[in-house]
């Protein structure tokens, strides 16, 4: 059965973390010469099983984003929302915008850059099969439960560790019942709203390259790896 693909790319933060002079918003910030944004979105474009896309910016980069489609070319941006003031907020938004004629939705942050061909049909292909899949790598430190006054409660057996990346994706409308839940604005990853419905999520293979910029170092590391030195 041929199912139909959207991707939700949640790009409305502030970039906080990335500390930025003001006026400077994190999807456009430069990463080998290209906004930030621009690199999820190419992946996003060129990937023969994603049929359309829906950005989520905050309101006073839509010209921005407008032009940035025009410029690489981005045909398959079907719609362009406002983000909330959470990344929960930005992608019930973008859900919202999600019609019928779509069974598959494929969640990305736009600030991940390094997102590829692999990744979007892994997470598509489980997704097709399971209902919901989440991108994730094994972790390689010792994860550590810490109380207050940073004290540690207990180690946990890293072989049970995974680390949640994006994409993740979805049942059209297994996602929209997940996105349905109340006070789930503090949430920042799709998966775990899902698994609050008592439903499996498979997990598909991530990648160490595909990291997320949230801070500075972030972005002189996605720098190294973009000369593919790494
Ligand atoms: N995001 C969003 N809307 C929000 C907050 C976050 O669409 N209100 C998006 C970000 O743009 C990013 C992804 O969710 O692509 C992951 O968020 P994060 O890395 O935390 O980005 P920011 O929220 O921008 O960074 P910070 O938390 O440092 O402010
Ligand atoms: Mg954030």
């Amino acid at each position: 059965m041929n199912l139909k693909v959207v991707a939700v790319v949640p790009a409305a933060g502030s970039g906080k973390r990335l500390g930025l002079k003001k006026r400077l918003k994190k999807p456009f910030v430069l990463l080998g010469g290209r906004p930030l944004i621009s690199y999820a979105l190419a992946a996003l474009e060129s990937s023969k099983v994603i049929d359309g896309i829906v950005v989520a910016v905050e309101k006073s980069n839509i010209g921005r984003l407008k032009a940035l489609i025009k410029r690489y070319g981005f045909a398959k941006v079907t719609d362009i929302v406002i983000g909330g003031s959470t990344r929960f907020e930005s992608v019930r938004n973008c859900l919202k915008r999600v019609g019928p004629s779509f069974d598959i939705v494929l969640i990305h942050d736009g600030a991940r850059p390094f997102l590829d061909k692999t990744l979007i049909e892994e997470a598509v292909s489980l997704a097709k099969k399971h209902g919901a899949c989440v991108t994730a790598v094994p972790e390689s430190d010792t994860v550590k439960v810490v109380e207050r006054d940073s004290f540690v409660k207990r180690t946990i057996d890293r072989r049970f560790i995974c680390r949640a990346q994006t994409p993740q994706a979805f049942r059209r409308e297994l996602i929209n019942k997940a996105y349905a839940v109340k006070g789930g604005s503090g949430i920042t990853d799709d998966s775990s709203l899902v698994e609050k419905l008592g439903m499996p999520v498979k997990i598909s293979k991530g990648s160490y390259r595909n990291i997320k910029i949230t801070t500075k170092v972030d972005l002189k590391f996605a720098e190294v790896l973009l000369c593919g030195s790494v």
